[in-house]
């Protein structure tokens, strides 16, 4: 069954539509024939969802635990694309499998309805998480970034925990390493900048080794694990602050020319960059590959501690990301929201039961 979804994913473009797709194909009926047919448990799945990571510049490079611990493993997808390349439109599809004009987030700013009241109103009651929980049998969890604007005073601040998630760990507004306030089930939870304390993705890699130690085992678990790496500001774990010292941003053909054929905002871009604008997207490469060392240390204990227990087998585990990235290509210094390869294309890697280990989407 499991094999069926993941052949006929595999003929067409994947999108976080076909990630909520399976989600629901799953719970609405692959979980419970499965159960039924084979009396296997119902599967668990992980969801681990970074925050501007880039396939088409170099981005899974750093991640090499990631790679064989869910890639070798599983499934590696070569053409995930997203509905929206900017965090909050595309966070709302991943959560709802509905394309930006449907779900009406169109920026990352309340006005734009990120994490609005309107949002909250409308499309929330109906993510993924809400049916997984409602029409499944799942215990859910979340624990890092959500929506940009989460916990705004103006949007109920983190008092406000979404329908569909039993345990509620959210980080406060976007991305940050330290010095952050997290929603733990509605109430806020300060963090300083002392390394061992609050260092935000080693927090969700040990909020997320508390939850599978903690859950029922007689409930199958739907977890989701949101990274603020690699966004800025690109803070590094002490260990890895001076890791990749000669890594730059890679000079393929598109970098640092002028997009000439390209849209217009594309075509202001100063061509060549200045010195300084290069030193800087540089440095900006390789700081977000050191917030990256970290995130694959997350995989690594999630996956080791689902082995331990005796659950990996019976788990889909899924990595991508929210939006691609650039870093010079037709000279656009950095960011992301362009509708270019860079920053639509992202990693999508599964593995889980009955997923063949060393498979490629389209096969290479
Ligand atoms: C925000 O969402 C609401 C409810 O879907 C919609 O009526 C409104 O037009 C949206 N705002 C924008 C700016 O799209
Ligand atoms: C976000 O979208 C809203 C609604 O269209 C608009 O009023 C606002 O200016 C936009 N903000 C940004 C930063 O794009
Ligand atoms: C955290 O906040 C403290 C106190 O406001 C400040 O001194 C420090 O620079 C901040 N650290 C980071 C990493 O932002
Ligand atoms: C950081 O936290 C650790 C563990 O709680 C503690 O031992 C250490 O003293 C703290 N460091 C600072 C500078 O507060
Ligand atoms: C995570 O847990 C480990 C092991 O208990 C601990 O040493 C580390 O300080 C914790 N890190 C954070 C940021 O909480
Ligand atoms: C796990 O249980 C401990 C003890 O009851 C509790 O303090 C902690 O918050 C729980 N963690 C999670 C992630 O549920
Ligand atoms: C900019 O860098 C290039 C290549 O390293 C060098 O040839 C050029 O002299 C530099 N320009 C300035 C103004 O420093």
């Amino acid at each position: 069954m499991a094999l069926f979804v993941f052949n006929s994913a595999s003929k067409m473009v994947s999108s976080p539509l076909v990630i909520v797709r399976f989600l629901l194909i799953c719970v609405t009926l692959l979980c419970n024939s499965l159960a039924e047919a084979t009396m296997n448990p119902t599967p668990n799945i992980v969801l681990i969802l970074t925050d501007d990571l880039d396939v088409s510049i170099g981005g899974m490079m750093p991640l090499v635990k990631t790679k064989k611990l869910i890639g070798d493993a599983g499934i590696t997808f070569t053409n995930t694309f997203v509905a929206s390349p900017l965090c909050c439109p595309s966070r709302a599809s991943i959560l709802t499998g509905k394309y930006p004009h449907n779900h009406h987030v169109v920026n990352n700013t309340l006005e734009g309805n990120c994490s609005s009241t309107a949002w909250q109103k409308t499309q929330e009651p109906e993510t993924f998480s809400a049916f997984l929980q409602k029409h499944g049998t799942y215990q859910t969890f979340f624990a890092g970034k959500y929506l940009n604007e989460y916990g705004s005073k103006k949007a109920g601040g983190v008092e406000h925990v979404p329908p569909g998630w039993d345990h509620w760990f959210a980080l406060e507004r976007n991305s940050k390493y330290y010095n952050y306030t997290l929603s733990v089930n509605g109430r806020a939870q300060r963090h300083g900048q002392n390394y061992s304390e609050d260092y935000l993705t080693d927090v969700l890699a040990n909020i997320s080794i508390d939850f599978l130690e903690n859950k029922s085992n007689r409930r199958p678990f739907f977890m989701m694990v949101s990274t603020p790496a690699p966004h800025s500001p690109w803070t590094a774990a002490p260990q890895y602050e001076s890791s990749f010292p000669n890594v730059k941003a890679p000079r393929d053909p598109n970098f640092n020319i002028h997009g000439k054929d390209k849209h217009w905002l594309i075509r202001q871009a100063k061509t060549p960059m200045t010195n300084s604008s290069v030193e800087f997207l540089d440095n900006a490469y390789r700081k977000r590959w050191r917030t990256l060392l970290s995130v694959d240390d997350l995989v690594e204990k999630v996956v080791r501690k689902l082995e331990v227990r005796g659950e990996l087998s019976n788990t889909y585990i899924i990595f991508t990301s929210d939006n691609g990235y650039h870093t010079g290509q037709f000279s656009l210094p950095m960011d992301k929201r362009q509708l270019y390869e860079f920053d639509i294309r992202v990693p999508l890697l599964v593995r889980g039961p009955n997923i063949k280990p060393k498979q490629t989407s389209p096969v290479k």
